[in-house]
C-alpha cells in the first residue's frame, strides 16, 4: 500500500477577492519506505503540497489518503490526532522549543501521546544516540549548532515511529557540508526506521540522494524521476 496518495488535488489562496491557484489537478502516489524529493521553482506549490500531505491544510477539490486513511473522512480534532501519530515534520528553521533541552524537545511528542516516563526516557536515549547527540541531551537549542538542531528535529520527528516524515527545505539554513551530513543522516534514518521521507528542496545534493524526485511547476506535476529505473514517468 502506498503511504501517500493524492487524487486530482487542487488548492487556491485568496488575495483579497482574487483567487490564486497554488495547486491544480495534482495526482501523486508515494510508496512506503521511499526517500522522495519535491522540487520546482520558488512559488511552484511545494509548501502548499507538503501542507496538504501533512494534514495541516485541506484541498479545495480532490482527495488525500495517508497510510490508507482518507483525510476528508476525519473531523478537525481527529485530523490533529491522526497527524500526531502518523506524520513527523522537520522544518527549515528547526522549530525547536527554545526553553526545552534537546532531550525534552524529542520527548515532547511522546509526552503528548501519553507514553510512560520509563518508555520516554528509553526512546529519547535511543534517538539521541541515533542522531549522534548522545552527549548533548541537556543542551538548549541555543547551545547547539544549526546542524545539531536539525539532528534534534529529525529525532523528534521520528519519536512516535510515524510511517511518514515530511520536511520543507530541511537543509536551506545549513552550509553545504552540514547539509550533506543531514541528508546522509535522514537517508540512514529513513532506511533504518523503514519510513517514507518526503522533502521539498532546491538542494542538488538532496535531489541526488533521492529514490524519487517529483518536479512541480506552476502548481502542476511535470514528471517523476525514479533513481532505481532512471526513467521519467
Ligand atoms: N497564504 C498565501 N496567500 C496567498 N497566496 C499564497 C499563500 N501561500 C502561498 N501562496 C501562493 O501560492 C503559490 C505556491 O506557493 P508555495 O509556498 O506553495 O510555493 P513553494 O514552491 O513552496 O515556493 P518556495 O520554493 O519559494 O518555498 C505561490 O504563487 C504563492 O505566491
Ligand atoms: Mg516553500
Amino acid at each position: 500500500m502506498p503511504t501517500v496518495v493524492l487524487e486530482q488535488v487542487s488548492r487556491h489562496y485568496c488575495m483579497g477577492s482574487v483567487p490564486v491557484p497554488a495547486l491544480q489537478d495534482v495526482s501523486l502516489s508515494i510508496a512506503a519506505n521511499c526517500f522522495t524529493v519535491l522540487c520546482g521553482p520558488s512559488g511552484s506549490g511545494k509548501t502548499t503540497l507538503l501542507n496538504l500531505i501533512a494534514a495541516l491544510d485541506r484541498p479545495d477539490h480532490g482527495s488525500v489518503t495517508i497510510a490508507g486513511q482518507p483525510l476528508a473522512a476525519l473531523s478537525d480534532d481527529a485530523l490533529s490526532d491522526f497527524r500526531a501519530r502518523h506524520i513527523g515534520f522537520i522544518f527549515q528553521n528547526f522549530n525547536l522549543l527554545p526553553v526545552l533541552s534537546a532531550r525534552e524537545n524529542i520527548e515532547y511528542p511522546l509526552l503528548l501521546a501519553g507514553v510512560s516516563a520509563p518508555a520516554r526516557r528509553a526512546r529519547c536515549r535511543e534517538l539521541l544516540a541515533a542522531v549522534g547527540l548522545a552527549d548533548k541531551g541537556g543542551h538548549l537549542p541555543g547551545q547547539l549548532s544549526g546542524g545539531q538542531r536539525q539532528r534534534v528535529a529529525i529525532a523528534r520527528a521520528l519519536a512516535l515511529r510515524p510511517p511518514l516524515v515530511l520536511a520543507d527545505e530541511p537543509t536551506a539554513n545549513l552550509d553545504s557540508q552540514t547539509g550533506a551530513a543531514i541528508i546522509a543522516l535522514m537517508r540512514q534514518m529513513q532506511q533504518e526506521h523503514a519510513v517514507s521521507f518526503v522533502f521539498s528542496s532546491h538542494d542538488a545534493q538532496l535531489l541526488a540522494a533521492a529514490d524519487e524526485s517529483v518536479l512541480i511547476c506552476d502548481g502542476r506535476i511535470q514528471g517523476t524521476q525514479r533513481a532505481c529505473d532512471g526513467e521519467a514517468a
